[in-house]
């Protein structure tokens, strides 16, 4: 049971966590959450509840707790179109909208979109042009208005299966960028005549966030003892459609999915269908590598990444009632850019751009991180006692990206070996971190921060440690959500 529902009145008031001093920057949607309350409270609170003294996140606990076990088990228990039922909708904007807009700026921003959103839309010499898939409230729409500067002209196209809940959407990027030009395109994704004649072309930006599991199987499956079956990847199929016909030359497509294991497998899968192609850029997570060490359909890893945020009070509330404490964002991340790759110039000292990929994992005297590099999977290692407590081994979070210096090189282990990094006492030094977003070719790290995750149990990789709980982020912790058809 993963959802706790209290009763109305009894919750003592929710307090939004202040930023520890340890973090660096946070997606902050504090300039949402008035506009998102106040539709609730005019569209979506019961007549009942009006005068009884219920908090929002009392009113929307129930259906809260429908959808958060729905995101997190394999059961197929949402009906399809589960937005256009109205307290389903309403505990979506209550919760999953706020999460999703963080998560989808953090992603934008540590893929370092920023400046090359603003060039765009210099470039444009117009608004730039962003298209919402599947988009819901219109979260990565919202996640783009708070994220670009405010002398950015903008003009959104926001698609999904529901009318309802796209109203909902136009109403709140409203409220932070009244300026710019909403269009609300209603229509099945799997519809191929609807997404070539109804969707624009020549986007700047294409988002597709917490689609794809819900769009179908997934791509490849164990058959037996561990042999692949290959099936038509329609995730793939749908993205090259879109970059090929509707993103501009130097366009993005951002796409996120939770940081469960089936959720980033389906990235990988569309990573891997894209690798080969020059025109394209991978601008996270990967970091070079030629095949994603965790491609192959017998790895029992995957990669996903974490970020703290600043967490609203209504989601801290609902978080209480879920028994969750969803206070870092977690998710499955990939982010194209449509132009080819400039290889990234030589940093000093012959760096090279890491992902951390694994949490801390203490074997005997060592502390080790599983990283990705151009060469792939590496284990980043050193001596436990000697590495400073400030060294970045021991605090930097899953999914940051670092600088380092240093070869690797093969060692044993167990019945294989690996990619051994040795770490340095001065790896933390180096300037790795450029809060603005990180320019071509100067990979950036999310500032360090400490790490509340438990060790990762060695050689099984990033879940190892956590073996099936419960959702506590839209980075579902939990187990594998499968695809409902539509
Ligand atoms: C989990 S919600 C994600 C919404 C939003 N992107 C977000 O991240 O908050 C999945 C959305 O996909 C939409 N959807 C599912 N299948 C679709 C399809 N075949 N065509 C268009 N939208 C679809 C649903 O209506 C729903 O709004």
């Amino acid at each position: 049971m993963p959802a706790k529902s209290r009763k109305p009145g009894r919750s003592p008031p929710p307090r939004a966590k202040k930023q520890s001093p340890h973090v660096g920057w946070q997606p902050d949607v504090g300039r949402l959450m008035p506009a998102v309350e106040a539709l609730l409270k005019e569209r979506y609170l019961p007549r009942r509840h009006r005068h009884s003294g219920a908090s929002l996140a009392d009113v929307v606990a129930d259906a809260l707790a429908t959808l958060s076990e729905a995101f997190t088990t394999e059961r197929d228990t949402l009906p399809p179109a589960y937005l256009s039922r109205v307290d389903l909708r309403a505990a979506y904007l209550a919760y999953y909208l706020a999460t999703g807009v963080a998560t989808a700026m953090a992603v934008m921003r540590g893929a370092g979109l920023l400046p090359l959103l603003r060039a765009a839309a210099v470039a444009r010499e117009g608004p730039l042009a962003v298209l919402d898939l599947a988009a819901g409230p219109a979260t990565g729409a919202l996640a783009t208005a708070l994220l670009v500067d405010r002398e950015t002209p903008l003009s959104f196209t926001v698609q999904d299966t529901v009318p309802g809940v796209l109203r909902d959407g136009r109403h709140l990027i409203g409220t932070l960028r009244s300026d710019s030009a909403v269009t609300l395109r209603t229509g099945n994704l799997r519809d191929g005549r609807f997404v070539r004649a109804e969707l624009p072309t020549q986007q700047d930006v294409i988002l597709l966030l917490n689609a794809l599991n819900e769009w179908s199987a997934p791509p490849r499956r164990r058959v037996g003892s561990g042999e692949e079956e290959a099936r038509t990847d329609r995730g793939a199929e749908l993205i090259a459609k879109l970059i090929d016909e509707k993103l501009a030359p130097g366009g993005v497509v951002v796409l996120v999915e939770p940081a469960t294991r089936s959720g980033s497998q389906r990235l990988i899968g569309v990573r891997e269908a894209f690798a080969g192609r020059e025109d394209l850029t991978i601008l996270a997570p990967c970091t070079g590598a030629s095949e994603c060490p965790y491609a192959r359909a017998s790895t029992t890893d995957w990669c996903h990444a974490e970020h703290p945020w600043q967490r609203p009070a209504l989601v801290v509330a609902c978080d209480r009632r879920l028994g969750h404490q969803r206070d870092r964002l977690k998710f499955s991340q990939l982010v194209l850019r449509k132009a080819p790759l400039v290889p990234a110039e030589a940093s000093a000292g012959g760096a090279r751009p890491y992902r951390v990929i694994g949490g801390p994992m203490r074997v005997e005297g060592t502390i080790r991180r599983y990283l990705c590099g151009p060469q792939g999977r590496v284990v980043w290692q050193g001596d436990r006692e000697a590495l400073p407590s400030g060294h970045p081994i021991h605090h930097v979070q899953r999914g940051a990206l670092l600088q380092l210096a240093g070869e690797a090189a093969r060692a044993r282990s167990g019945r294989g070996d690996e990619l051994v990094l040795t770490a340095q006492r001065d790896d933390g030094r180096s300037p790795r971190e450029d809060p603005s977003g990180h320019p071509k070719g100067s990979p950036v790290s999310d500032a360090p921060e400490r790490n509340h995750g438990s060790d990762d149990v060695p050689g099984r990789g990033p879940s190892a440690a956590a073996p099936a709980r419960r959702d506590k982020s839209r980075g579902h912790d939990g187990p594998a959500r499968r695809g409902r058809p539509r």
